[in-house]
């Protein structure tokens, strides 16, 4: 197929553009570089081995997405442009149902104008909000907390009710858990831009010598050394449930929702021993307070992908610190245009 991948200069775009390709798709990336470089784009391209598609521009641009579709002959898109920071998303609200809602309206006004009606779209763990218990599943009430959290809810919602509108529409809406790690490669990789908000990213850091130490946000929490407990899912793996999410809807249209994650927890201080051991350097760390709205346990239940995707995730926590180690030893500071 010939898939458009909206944020594919991001982090996990740029690592579902490559299953895709491994799998035998054509992809054009679309992105603004709100958040990315096109380093990432040149180094996915030295990755492929070949030249990848790249238009840089909006999703909220209508005559851009027009003219993108135009040259295109696309078959679906994968859509994963959108700004993702919790806190930020508390500060500036407006910025973030600007882009992420109203960038989505557009999109799918656009994909409907050019007949093309098969999408998979990014979504998160955080519309669950704090849940009563876990393993969480699909099954769960929707109630983010944040207005980072709402605007992947409210997209939920809009793609329910165009499905509701329009059976013809094959969507599949995918709630990632903790995705780290990068290419086994090291070619290709996480690259946040200023401090880090995220654990592996920053704890990375720390490992090549950038940040001094990792603050741990509380140790007081109910859970086996205290620290919060998180479903860490490989890159890899959570890219390759996006092209099994494809070929799903593609095989049977309809509108699914599905939780990747591995169905394991790991607490900051296990993720912190972990990263040690995998790079062979220390992890200075202070315990510090809790860090708001953190919630102290989120993990998935995983079982509808591997049942109805045939999806499950192969690398273990090991895995994610070692390929993570491999990209930031190699690109200490991201890619080379910063
Ligand atoms: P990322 O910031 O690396 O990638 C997002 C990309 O979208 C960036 O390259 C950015 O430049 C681009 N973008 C943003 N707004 C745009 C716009 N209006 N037009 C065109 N391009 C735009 O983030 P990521 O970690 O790769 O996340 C990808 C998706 O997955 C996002 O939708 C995010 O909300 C979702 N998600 C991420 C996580 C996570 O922890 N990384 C967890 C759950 C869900
Ligand atoms: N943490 C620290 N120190 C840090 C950074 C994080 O102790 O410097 C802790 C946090 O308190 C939390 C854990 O590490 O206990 C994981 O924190 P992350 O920020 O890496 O991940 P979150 O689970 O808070 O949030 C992430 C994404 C959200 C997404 C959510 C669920 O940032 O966008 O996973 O998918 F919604």
């Amino acid at each position: 197929m010939n898939v458009l991948v909206t944020g594919g200069a991001g982090f996990i775009g740029s690592h579902t553009a490559m299953a895709l390709i491994d799998a035998g798709h054509d992809v054009t990336l679309l992105d603004n570089l709100s958040g990315s470089s096109v380093g990432a784009v040149r180094a996915l391209r030295r990755l492929a081995g070949r030249e990848v598609r790249f238009r840089r521009g909006d999703i909220r641009d209508a005559a851009f997405l027009d003219a993108v579709f135009e040259e295109g002959a696309l078959d679906a898109v994968m859509h994963f442009a959108a700004l993702k920071a919790v806190a930020e998303s508390a500060a500036e609200p407006l910025a973030y149902y600007q882009n992420n809602v109203a960038g989505t309206a557009c999109l799918l006004q656009r994909m409907a104008a050019h007949d093309v009606r098969t999408i998979v779209f990014s979504s998160s763990a955080t519309v669950y909000g704090d849940p009563a218990t876990t393993p969480i599943d699909e099954e769960f009430p929707v109630q983010p907390v944040n207005p980072y959290g709402r605007t992947k809810a409210m997209v939920e919602h809009m793609l329910r009710d165009m499905h509701g509108a329009d059976a013809r529409w094959r969507i599949s809406i995918l709630r990632y858990f903790n995705p780290v790690g990068a290419h086994p490669s090291g070619a290709i990789g996480e690259a946040p831009r200023g401090v880090p908000n995220n654990l592996l990213p920053f704890v990375a850091q720390v490992a090549t010598g950038r940040r001094a130490r990792l603050d741990v946000f509380g140790d007081d929490y109910p859970t086996r050394d205290g620290t919060c407990i998180r479903d860490y899912i490989h890159v890899v793996d959570l890219a390759e449930g996006h092209v099994r999410a494809l070929d799903h809807i593609v095989a049977t249209p309809r509108f699914a929702i599905h939780n990747l994650g591995t169905g394991q927890g790991h607490t900051v201080l296990e993720v912190v021993k972990a990263f040690e051991a995998a790079s062979g350097r220390p992890i200075p760390y202070r315990i510090v307070g809790r860090r708001p709205g953190d919630i102290p346990v989120s993990f998935a239940n995983a079982a509808r992908a591997r049942a109805e995707l045939g999806w499950l995730a192969h690398h273990d926590l090991a895995d994610m610190c070692m390929h993570m180690w491999r990209w930031q030893e190699r690109h200490p500071n991201g890619y080379d245009d910063g």
